[in-house]
């Protein structure tokens, strides 16, 4: 009895997001961040096909199909942008070529360290949008719907890069590492500037 009255507490507790004063602006320092990680995701895959983009391959195939998905994360966060006024993120220019600049480096090693790349990128998101969760507790259903589907597909692109080899490269987890730390200091930036 007293276990299951603190986890109800647990779930009750908010993650106090930094810089916000109140949920609504909690809120809106999710959307920008969201927004700007999904811009991210969108230029890292142009990067990659900027480079694997002519081959006709199993993994092209499905840098692409990731690509498209990506396409409608933006598109939804760039609505929630205008529909509630968000100050999008200052670094947008930043992400513009650092997104890009990734996914171009990771596809000139090859397919498998592509695939790394996504591998390492989408766990951090996956974390990231539960902890968006977590701290929404029962706020914002429809905010909630969304974040919980593009979880989803962010796992379902992280499981596409393992079962395409990511593992594979030698280098995995040295890649892995990296890039893990760099997602995670772009959303620390994002949620700042
Ligand atoms: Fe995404
Ligand atoms: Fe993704």
């Amino acid at each position: 009895m007293k276990k299951a009255a603190r986890k109800t507490k647990a779930k009750k507790t908010r993650i106090t997001l930094p810089g916000s004063k109140n949920i609504s602006e909690q809120i809106a320092q999710m959307i920008r961040v969201d927004h700007a990680g999904e811009f991210g995701a969108q230029r890292i895959y142009e990067g990659q096909l900027a480079v694997l983009g002519k081959k006709t391959s199993s993994m092209t195939t499905q840098i692409k199909h990731m690509a498209s998905q990506e396409e409608e994360h933006l598109a939804a966060f760039e609505k929630l942008i205008v529909e509630r006024q968000v100050r999008p993120t200052a670094l947008y220019p930043l992400w513009h070529v650092a997104g890009f600049a990734l996914g171009v480096a990771t596809a000139m090693l090859g397919e498998k360290a592509a695939m790394a790349c996504t591998v390492a990128v989408e766990e951090v998101i996956d974390e990231h949008y539960q902890q968006q969760l977590d701290a929404l507790d029962e706020e914002e259903p429809q905010l909630r719907k969304m974040i919980t589907k593009f979880r989803h597909e962010e796992i379902e692109h992280k499981n596409i890069g393992l079962d395409h080899g990511a593992e594979d490269v030698v280098y995995f987890p040295l890649l892995r590492a990296a890039i893990r730390a760099g997602s995670k200091a772009a959303i620390w930036l994002a949620k700042r500037v």
